[in-house]
């Protein structure tokens, strides 16, 4: 059989899912137990065995961290089993790995593929993050407003008041002055422990999660997974790096990104088709968790590419050994 050349993302989407399902039943058995590097090795092995047996030529741009900090889906690994189609992969094999430890929402495992060279790679440091949901002109906010400026922006556009904008960030104590700031426009907030990859994710469905808006400063390689997130259900994202230190600023600057002003739309982020999946661990609003039985395991999969539009939400049910 001759190998497949071109980005198929109808025939990887589906190959897609297992790669998901298998990580986030790898972590499940840590769900709650306190095991925060257990959780994330076993999501990580799970992960990188499934990418093996794709019939891709992946290199991972967005992983677990640089080539010698980790045993595994490092930065500019090259995994699966063909020579061809050559795919650009990003991937974080728990997402919130102190959420699984403590049996708290928001963990998922998440990964997106895309051709090779569509995915931006960005340096290990914070982003700036603003996102919304569909529906919206572009620019509807924008990273150079004022967190009460985009509150106003957000409500403008969706016909109503401050008081009625649902906004969700991490809480940390970096983002005080910005909670102060929304307090004050009378916006509700919702705070996150960890996971500001489902965060973002929230704002694609409000009427299923109440989030309108997602904002703050959380990790560069996260904001690749959710751009291609927001692009597969049409929301909008913007990310700008954030340098906390000279060691950083070096970092950013050796992976050749010097203008820290810049703001980065999901399409910079993200330029291509993309197949994203993600398999809730703990589970959200959008997301089941795994459910488990004394017989099953159960996994609910999100996954959507942008050259159809397509949103699956695929159930999978196996027996438990
Ligand atoms: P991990 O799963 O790697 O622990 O990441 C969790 C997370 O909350 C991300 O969703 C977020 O981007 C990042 O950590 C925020 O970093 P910090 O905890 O340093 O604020």
């Amino acid at each position: 059989m001759s190998e497949p050349t071109e980005f198929d993302d109808r025939a990887l989407s589906l190959a897609l899912s297992r790669v998901t399902e298998q990580a986030a039943i790898a972590a499940a058995d840590y769900i709650g137990r306190g095991d925060e590097r257990a959780a994330d090795t076993a999501a990580v092995d799970a992960m990188h065995r499934e990418l093996s047996r794709l019939d891709i030529q992946g290199t991972i741009v967005v992983g677990e961290g640089a080539e010698g900090d980790a045993p595994k889906l490092y930065q500019g690994e090259v995994v699966g089993a063909l020579s061809c189609p050559e795919v650009d992969i990003a991937a974080d094999a728990l997402e919130g790995v102190t959420l699984t430890a403590k049996d708290s929402r928001n963990a998922m495992s998440v990964i997106c593929i895309a051709p090779r060279g569509s995915l931006m790679q960005v340096p290990e440091v914070y982003m700036d993050k603003l996102a919304i949901g569909p529906g919206y002109p572009a620019g509807t906010v924008s990273l150079d407003m004022s967190p009460a400026e985009r509150v106003q922006a957000l409500a403008a556009a969706k016909g109503c008041a401050p008081r009625d904008i649902v906004v969700s960030m991490l809480e940390r104590p970096r983002h005080m002055p910005m909670l102060d700031e929304l307090r004050q426009t009378g916006a509700s907030v919702r705070l996150l422990s960890d996971g500001d990859v489902a965060g973002v994710l929230n704002v694609a469905e409000p009427d299923l999660t109440g989030i309108d808006m997602f904002m703050g400063a959380g990790g560069a390689l996260e904001g690749v997974l959710a751009a291609a997130a927001l692009k597969c259900l049409d929301g909008q994202f913007y990310g700008r790096l954030l340098a906390r230190n000279d060691d950083e600023r070096v970092r950013a600057a050796s992976a050749g990104f010097r203008d820290l002003s810049r703001i980065y739309s999901r399409d910079d982020l993200v330029s291509d088709h993309v197949i994203f999946a993600a398999t809730g661990v703990t589970g959200n609003a959008m997301i089941h968790g795994i459910r488990r039985s004394p017989t099953h395991i159960t996994t609910e999969t999100l996954l959507m590419r942008t050259r159809t539009g397509s949103v699956r939400r695929m159930s999978y049910r196996f027996p438990r050994s």
